[in-house]
């Protein structure tokens, strides 16, 4: 027996049924956030009864303090409804759910979110309330919008109506004051100074060469082996190597092997805790993801003082990465960012630039090998655009915007397998949106729901990147968003996209490959990750351009 399904038992006996849904649904989630506590813990019998009364202690404690969390969220939040003056129009149909202040959605959204189940949640809704309804999730009112016209709202440029919003335990998690915390024109001077000096597409370019360098460093074990060598890899585990490793050379020069690694190792503490219930209490996922935030954030304010005196020194160069770029050159208002800034920003991009490429990297991988006309294809495309190139010869931006299948590839990807499957907004102000009135302080959702829509995509489970030679896939408008929109729309998109195609480009030359587990199921731990981190079987080619 699971602790969930422990704790769900323990519970029946004193609640009636109407709540033992949500029971066992809150004590799956604490399981999986307590995780290394909980989830290795089978409970078989008498002799493990000291051990049963601990982890109660702990699932309890830690129950006792997440719904605290969300009715304080819940008190401040309906605060701010409040305020609505009189004749307003109605707010949009939808129910709070079962005991709102105790969380409300919460528990059933979060399943629907970490089961890749968001379709059927919103499907369910829509049908009940129809495409704009209100719920309640982290105790905080929201307001779910299931339509273009609605992503459209959330992802306009100007922020006269909604601004950016995370929900508070991401919030804790990455809280160093920079990006992801400011809005309006500070936050537009930021993004467009890192924009221009590092992510822009007229700057990428420059990584090309580093980037093609490490994906052949991540799958060199295996090129040198003999045509026709087998071989299996942790796939997931590679692309997490390979993207990590890039952006730790790209941001702070950081290469030496051990060093990468011990950054790596607090660095998926800290991811782990993106998805933990955010109770901070000594022994939780929580607690540990926010302690190694610190120790890192320690580690890049010491790598920020370092490079000041190496610069001044003159040994390093204004332009050798993205720490030194921030360091020499000011942004459009003459300033030059504040070490703290600087610190969240480099933690920001370690967390937006690696476990995101590498994952929609494994669903790439995943669907080429699922479809074999895909791979025929790309094949096909890489040859013929690298034919002439002479050995060691590297990749031109003018090859990669030629990889337009390649391109195609990526985009149904994450169409079927969005980075996120929800992004919130929040209002600004009181609003009116199509007879409803969208109070300030409401949190705003779009979900990946339309792209699963068959009303917008023809077959929409099957793999299919030929819709992308159309716009957005051939769906309307504001329907397919990767990258998100408007002000907060990725700044990494390019730099993704050639990280992205370059690995490929370098697999598809030495390897042919299949999956271990061919229906391997997908949860979303924070990002789409395969149960058993992807295993695939290799053949070594000759090279194959
Ligand atoms: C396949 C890879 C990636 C996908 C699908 C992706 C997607 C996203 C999405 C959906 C957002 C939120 C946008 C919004 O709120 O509207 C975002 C934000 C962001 N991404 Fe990416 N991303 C990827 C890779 C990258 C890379 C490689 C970098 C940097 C090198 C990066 C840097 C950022 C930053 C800094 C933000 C915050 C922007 C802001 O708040 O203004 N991303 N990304």
């Amino acid at each position: 027996m699971t602790v969930s399904e422990y704790f769900a038992q323990l519970l029946k006996s004193s609640m009636g049924d109407t709540v033992l849904d949500t029971v066992h649904v809150l004590s799956s989630a604490i399981e999986f956030k307590l995780k290394e506590l909980a989830t290795t813990v089978v409970i078989k019998g008498d002799g493990a009864s000291s051990l049963l009364v601990i982890v109660t202690i702990i699932v309890l404690t830690s129950s006792a303090l997440w719904w605290g969390w969300i009715f304080l969220s819940w008190r401040e939040n309906t605060k701010i409804a409040g305020a609505r003056g009189a004749g307003a129009l109605p707010l949009p149909p939808g129910s709070f759910g079962l005991l709102p202040v105790l969380g409300g959605d919460t528990l059933s959204y979060l399943d629907a979110y970490q089961n890749f189940n968001i379709k059927r949640y919103v499907d369910q809704k829509v049908a009940r309330y129809g495409p704009i309804f209100k719920t309640s999730i982290m105790g905080q009112p929201t307001i779910v919008l299931d339509s273009p016209a609605g992503n459209k709202l959330l992802f306009h440029e100007d922020e006269k109506l909604v601004q950016g919003w995370w929900p508070k335990n991401l919030k804790a998690l990455v809280n160093y004051n920079g990006l992801s915390e400011t809005n309006g024109e500070a936050h537009r001077v930021f993004r467009q100074h890192i924009t221009s000096n590092f992510l822009g597409v007229d700057v990428v370019h420059r990584y090309f060469q580093t980037m093609e360098r490490r994906a052949k460093a991540e799958i060199e074990p295996w090129t040198e082996l003999k045509v026709g060598s087998e071989l299996t890899i942790p796939t997931v585990d590679v692309l997490k190597n390979y993207s990590f490793r890039l952006i730790c050379e790209l941001s702070i020069s950081l290469k030496d092997v051990r060093e990468v690694e011990q950054l790596r190792h607090k660095f998926d503490m800290w991811s782990e805790g993106f998805m933990a219930v955010p109770v901070n209490f000594p022994g939780t996922s929580f607690n540990r993801a926010l302690r190694a935030r610190d120790v890192m954030a320690d580690e890049m304010g010491k790598k920020i003082k370092q490079r000041r005196k190496e610069l001044k020194e003159g040994l390093a160069s204004e332009t050798q990465d993205f720490l030194s770029v921030m360091l020499t050159h000011p942004d459009e208002t003459g300033h030059i960012v504040e070490d703290k800034i600087l610190v969240h920003t480099l933690l920001l991009l370690l967390w937006t630039a690696s476990d995101t490429t590498a994952s929609t990297l494994a669903m790439v991988l995943r669907e080429t090998s699922r479809n074999p006309h895909v791979y025929r294809e790309l094949m096909k495309e890489h040859a013929s655009i690298t034919r002439g190139k002479k050995d060691g010869e590297m990749l031109t931006t003018e090859n990669l915007r030629s990889m337009k299948y390649t391109w195609r590839v990526v985009q149904e990807t994450l169409r079927l397998y969005p980075i996120l499957l929800g992004l919130f907004r929040e209002a600004k102000t009181d609003f009116e949106y199509q007879g409803y009135t969208i109070p300030k302080g409401y949190k705003l959702l779009v979900t990946s729901a339309p792209l699963l829509d068959p009303k917008f995509y023809k077959d929409p489970k099957t793999f299919d990147p030929s819709r992308f030679e159309k716009v957005g896939g051939g769906a309307p408008a504001f329907t397919y968003f990767p990258f998100g929109g408007g002000h907060r729309m990725c700044p990494g998109n390019e730099f993704a996209k050639a990280s992205i195609i370059i690995f490929v480009h370098q697999f598809l030359k030495h390897f042919k490959w299949t999956l271990v587990h061919p229906d391997e199921k997908i949860r979303y731990s924070f990002l789409a990750t395969p149960e058993h981190g992807l295993p695939m079987k290799l053949t070594k080619i000759k090279p194959a351009f």
